[in-house]
């Protein structure tokens, strides 16, 4: 039986990006569909479910995709709410590669040091990728400062975080510059800006004594920290492990990919950002 992914996107036009990923981790027929939102999606999701018998549904899949996290996780929902008994199929989301970017991130900086306890900053924290990468920090036992230009921004993403990881240890942090200080105390620092925007000038890393491993996001010039070039991947400055966007866009194709592949292993796994960091966490700790 062939293995199809259903891709529902909320953008117009499908993207390129997750087609051809769903291609090469194994998709055999794939049905792409644009504009989905949860008031047209129920009929996308019938068909999906109603034509397979339940042990066949395993084949039958769901990739949600598209630029805006919120309307990703808003079509997650009802999605996964349409479901019904054993008619249900394995269901991913990962718009704008938001949680696969995140995962990644979060993944490597585990594999280079315990997180348990530590100090952690993410720059740019109030932006899909980054308020992921804030929570999984926490999740794993760190102390986190998500940090945005806006106090209020800052607060409204931690309380998000703690509605659910109530035990979160975060902080949150104003800040438009100032960022050597605000990043002082902190073992790991994530960059995850908006694409271009600079947080920490040429010659900061070696000011961060504490800094353990340092990872910026963004690939568009200015990087988000100067000193880290964008295929960085595991270079070492002074005390500190540099990974750049495209060095942990290595392990993210990965995730992609591997998630993509495990929404065929069972009709019932709900691929979101937990889950999907579970698996980056096994492909970078098969990787050491
Ligand atoms: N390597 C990969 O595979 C990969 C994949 C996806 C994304 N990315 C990159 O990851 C980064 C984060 O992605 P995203 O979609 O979460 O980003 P985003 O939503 O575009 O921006 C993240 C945050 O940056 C802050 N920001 C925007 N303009 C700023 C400015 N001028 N100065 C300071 N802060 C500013 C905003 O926070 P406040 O307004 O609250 O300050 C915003 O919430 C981006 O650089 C993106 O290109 C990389």
């Amino acid at each position: 039986m062939q293995k199809i992914l259903i891709q529902l996107d909320t953008d117009p036009n499908p993207s390129v990006f997750d087609r051809v990923v769903a291609i090469d981790a194994g998709t055999e027929q794939l049905f792409s569909y644009g504009n989905i939102s949860p008031a047209n999606v129920t009929e996308l999701v019938h068909g999906a479910m109603f034509t397979r018998g339940p042990a066949d549904l395993k084949n039958t899949a769901i990739f949600i995709g598209g630029s805006s996290a919120d309307a990703g996780e808003a079509l997650l929902q009802k999605v996964t709410k349409t479901f019904f008994g054993p008619l249900q199929v394995s269901v991913m989301m990962d718009s704008n590669g938001c949680n696969t970017t995140a995962a990644a991130a979060v993944a490597l900086a585990r594999r280079h040091h315990s997180l348990q306890g530590i100090r952690a900053t993410v720059l740019g924290g109030t932006g899909p990728v980054g308020l992921r990468a804030a929570e999984l920090l926490a999740c794993e036992g760190a102390v986190v400062q998500l940090v945005s230009r806006s106090q209020d921004r800052a607060e409204s993403a931690c309380d998000g975080i703690r509605e659910r990881l109530p035990d979160a240890l975060l902080h949150a942090v104003g800040a438009s510059d100032g960022f050597e200080d605000v990043c002082a105390d902190s073992e790991v620092v994530i960059a995850a800006g908006a694409a271009g925007v600079c947080f920490l000038p040429a010659g900061s890393l070696t000011q961060l004594p504490k800094l353990r491993v340092a990872i910026d996001l963004n690939a568009v010039p200015p990087a988000g920290l100067s000193d880290i070039g964008v295929t960085d991947k595991a270079v070492t400055r002074g005390e500190t492990l540099c990974f750049g966007a495209l060095g942990v866009g290595g392990l993210k194709m990965k995730v992609h990919r591997r998630a993509v592949g495990q929404l065929f292993a069972a009709n019932d796994a709900v691929l979101d950002t937990m889950a999907i960091y579970q698996l980056a966490r096994e492909i970078a700790d098969a990787a050491s």
